[in-house]
């Protein structure tokens, strides 16, 4: 694929994630792209790392559970005069909302689907959030070298469960023990398995180079499937994949490094770069010069004596250089850029400058939180970092007194990184926290006692719901606050919560209160 070299440096930029079901070949598909962008010299880096956090017990493990998340949260690398920021969405259930976060700083992703078992649960649900903003999604069928579906199958799954066109850009040559390899419908090429060369080009399928790919009993039928393919299935078009309408989709087996340069290929061609991003009082351009950034993920550091943090910033516009001074939008106040971060691999470097579409850590002591927006002093907020409703909430118990005050900061900074919603209920009883996994509930335990040396305990709480309430009728949200007082909470930065004990008191209320709305998602101002 030939490509031409942008001018601008935002315009290199491809930033984007991989969502898929666990266990069909993430990881081992990260590992190979980082290979083919040089981040890595040997595959089984990534997956090593992933090893480590892979059972309960071990999660617990702070270092290890940091050693994790703080280094493949963000990995750069460069290929084809691109440079790519592949941000990592966790692999645990429990850490969707973590997982959102991320899906909201990327423009594009990589669906990746078990060619045996085809869409599943969570690749479901992470598309629904990539829909919501329109992404342009790109899909790979993996493990085409095992047992798997019929290739219309599985696109006709797609189209039907996720509501998105499709155009398959290869068609598998053979599955599961015949895998032989891809032949390009578009551009009739055929890349081989078993050899390490450029695509060779073809007349069509029905050329002699393509006899001897397959046993004899299969190609008559494969003759077919790919003749109907190119005739009867949509092409791809630039449109209304940028559109998120249509995925290109691609079949290959990322444990055998197969059909993945196709894939980075086609990234490097056509996944969009930067784009304008929604903030309060306008529409933020990636070429505009002053730089921009939304905060959407805190890390604590690997360091537990250090109480310091690095927040992962997605640059928006201009260009960051180290040293430089943002503003903090909430606050007002200069923030000092001194050493932004790159992140690869392994490895984390300091960052000299960053363009539109890159993403850096800042390290900082509790200063920055999730949502935040930094600019070279315009007021502006970027409005599209969600956070979630809970749906576990707890009181925290704590065995001694004394330790009230210390616990309400640690609770304070533990809820501005993200690992716990805090609510603090209006008629001045203990603080609350509500999270969306039950893991989540564990490791504030766990990092409460070896960071702030404060053991705690849960206790049931008795509400199950939280819900952000607003209106447009003046007053009518502060009526409701005073006909609730034993149910209201104000949140980490002090919206008002309603927390009901059940979803009959829930509809109760809304039906009672029309003007009032009661949602699940709030996103930061
Ligand atoms: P995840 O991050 O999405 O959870 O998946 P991961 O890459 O860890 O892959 C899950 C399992 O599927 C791994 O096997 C991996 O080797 C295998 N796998 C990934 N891609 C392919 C492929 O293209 N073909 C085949 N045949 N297998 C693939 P495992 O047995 O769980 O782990 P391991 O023992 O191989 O490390």
């Amino acid at each position: 694929m030939t490509q031409t070299s942008p001018a601008l440096p935002a315009e290199r930029r491809r930033t984007f994630a991989i969502i898929s079901h666990p266990d069909a070949g993430k990881t081992t598909l990260t590992e190979k792209l980082l290979l083919f962008g040089g981040a890595i010299q040997l595959a089984g880096e990534v997956k090593a790392k992933r090893n480590r956090v892979s059972t309960r017990s071990d999660w617990m493990g702070i270092e290890k559970e940091r050693g994790i998340s703080v280094v493949t949260s963000v990995m750069t690398f460069e290929y084809a005069d691109r440079v790519f920021n592949l941000l990592d969405t966790p692999g645990h259930e429990d850490f969707s909302e973590d997982t959102y976060r991320t899906l909201t700083a990327v423009d594009s992703a990589v669906m990746v689907i078990d060619a045996a078992r085809g869409i599943e649960a969570r690749t479901r649900k992470l598309f629904e959030v990539c829909r919501l903003r329109d992404i342009p999604i790109v899909t790979f069928i993996n493990k085409m070298d095992r047992e798997s579906r019929d290739p219309f199958d599985l696109l006709d799954e797609i189209e039907k469960t996720l509501a998105l066109d499709t155009a398959p850009v290869t068609w598998p040559i053979g599955r599961g023990q015949s895998f032989a390899g891809t032949f390009d419908l578009a551009r009739n090429l055929v890349r081989r398995l078993d050899a390490d060369e450029d695509a060779i080009p073809v007349s069509g399928p029905d050329d002699p180079k393509c006899v001897g790919l397959l046993p004899e009993h299969e190609r008559e039928a494969w003759l077919e499937e790919v003749m109907l393919a190119q005739e009867g299935l949509k092409r791809f078009e630039l449109g209304p994949f940028r559109e998120g309408h249509l995925t290109p989709v691609f079949f290959g087996s990322a444990l055998k490094n197969f059909g993945v340069r196709d894939l980075i290929d086609s990234l490097a061609e056509i996944a969009p770069s930067p784009r304008g991003q929604e903030a309060d009082k306008r529409l933020v351009t990636p070429d505009e010069r002053g730089m921009t950034g939304f905060v959407f993920k805190i890390q604590a550091n690997m360091d537990p004596n250090h109480r310091d943090r690095i927040a992962f910033m997605r640059v928006c516009s201009g260009r960051l250089e180290r040293g430089m001074k943002a503003k903090l939008v909430r606050t007002g106040k200069p923030i000092s850029l001194s050493a932004p971060q790159f992140f690869f691999a392994q490895d984390r470097a300091i960052a000299d400058e960053a363009w539109a579409g890159d993403v850096v850590g800042i390290p900082n002591h509790g200063t920055l939180r999730i949502g935040d927006t930094l600019t070279e002093g315009e007021d502006l907020a970027f409005n599209g970092v969600p956070s979630f409703a809970p749906e576990i909430m707890r009181r925290i118990k704590l065995s001694d007194p004394m330790k009230a005050k210390k616990l309400r900061e640690a609770l304070q900074q533990m809820a501005e990184e993200g690992v716990v919603q805090l609510f603090l209920p209006q008629d001045g009883s203990p603080a609350i926290v509500g999270v969306v996994g039950a893991l989540q509930l564990d490791v504030l335990k766990e990092r409460l006692k070896a960071e702030y040396g404060i053991p705690i305990d849960y206790e049931q709480s008795r509400f199950t719901l939280a819900r952000w309430i607003m209106s447009d009728k003046k007053g009518e949200v502060e009526r409701f606050s005073d006909a609730h007082l034993s149910s209201m909470a104000k949140d980490l930065d002090g919206a008002p919560v309603f927390l009901a004990p059940s979803a009959y008191q829930l509809s109760y209320e809304q039906e009672k209160w029309p003007d009032v709305t009661f949602t699940d998602v709030k996103t930061y101002q």
